[in-house]
């Protein structure tokens, strides 16, 4: 049977990344057999234009009959001061939601041929390899009430709420130390179970779960601590397995460990093994449309996307080795390129990859 996927391309530089992206696509499936089949949708400030939601129900629709969906970024100044319902962000939390993609796994490696692109010295991060497995779908993030209000004397109040249940956190605790059982065996739950009773459950249900992988090592640590020790020696870590929120900020601080936001893939997964693949990266508004913006971290999310969902391991093995071949002759963009060195543009860097699949 031939997979279906669902491309969004979204907002800012997100059509742009994507292009190259479906070119890698294309050439895997005229030259290499892959077969694919391949529809469009809108999200984010997209969907607002097109049909007045950041997800119209036909992309909802579309994508839960996709085997997989690959979104290239959501967000922009031109919806920032819309209805908070209906602005781009929303859209992105509502398909995660819809589909139920409850895990994101976002690895962060530094390329060998990067480690001098890092801001960090390169013994700090030369062969680095993590895995941030963040719980997507709850926490923070969704919890109820949220809101703005006044106060009894009339003082602006914004609200939200930080909320886990027990059958949230063994969900996702137990994607992790599956992930840790294929990698290092070495898992790092992080929490700030010191002041939060949500994460206190959380360190309490991850330490249960444990019980059923003795295989894997695990270790507590506040996120602040992991936040430290993240910058100050990152390779003591392996999978890293996290709230909604804390994901968020420890992988966006992970993806500098790298060299750049711009190389980081994402794979966020249900139950069924349904999958919606994106760069961690965000719009970068500032960059559209001058074809500046690097599309790696958007390729290597196909690669991701054609390992965890489609089962097309050669193919994925194909996209990650044309990666690391061009970025060892050299080829740089902008974000990732040092005083000196030559950039190249977004669609050179995707026929870059192409020629070397
Ligand atoms: C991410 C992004 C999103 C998030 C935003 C755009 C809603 O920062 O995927 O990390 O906070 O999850
Ligand atoms: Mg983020």
């Amino acid at each position: 049977m031939t997979a279906k996927i669902l491309v969004l391309p979204g907002d800012g530089i997100g059509p742009e990344i994507i292009a190259e992206a479906e070119k890698v696509l294309q050439a895997l499936i005229t030259d290499h057999e892959l077969k694919l089949q391949i529809d469009h949708g809108a999200i984010g400030g997209h969907g607002v234009d097109v049909s007045g939601k950041p997800l119209p129900e036909e992309t909802l629709e579309k994508a839960r009959a996709s085997d997989a969906v690959l979104l290239g970024a959501v967000g922009g100044p031109k919806w920032e001061t819309i209805e908070r319902s209906l602005r781009p962000e929303r859209g992105l939390l509502a398909i995660r939601s819809g589909l139920g993609l409850y895990a994101n796994l976002r690895p962060a490696i530094v390329h060998s041929a990067l480690a001098d692109a890092s801001t960090l010295r390169p013994e700090i991060v030369a062969g680095l390899d993590i895995m941030i497995v963040r719980e997507l779908t709850g926490g923070i993030y969704f919890g109820e009430p949220r809101g703005m209000r006044r106060t009894s004397d009339n003082l602006r109040e914004g609200f939200n709420t930080l909320v886990y249940n027990e059958a949230e956190i063994r969900r996702i605790a137990g994607m992790a130390f599956e992930v840790a059982r294929k990698r290092s065996g070495k898992i790092c739950s992080v929490d700030k179970a010191n002041v939060l009773e949500a994460t206190e459950l959380w360190r309490e249900v991850v330490t249960e779960v444990a019980a059923d992988y003795p295989d894997v090592s695990l270790q507590h640590m506040y996120v602040d601590n992991a936040a430290m020790q993240l910058v100050r020696d990152p390779k003591q870590f392996d999978v890293i397995v996290t709230t909604n929120m804390f994901g968020d900020i420890l992988s966006d601080l992970a993806s500098m460990l790298t060299g750049s936001i711009g190389m980081l893939p994402s794979a966020s997964l249900n139950q069924t093994g349904q999958g919606l693949y994106e760069p961690i990266h965000g719009s970068a508004p500032d960059i559209a449309g001058q074809n500046k913006a690097n599309p790696l971290a958007t390729i290597l999310s196909v690669a991701m996307m054609l390992r965890y969902s489609l089962n097309e391991i050669s193919h994925a093995n194909r996209i990650e080795a044309a990666v690391k071949k061009v970025l060892a002759n050299g080829l740089r963009t902008p974000d990732i390129c040092r005083s000196g060195d030559q950039a190249i543009s977004t669609t050179d860097m995707g026929n870059a990859i192409v020629a070397a699949l």
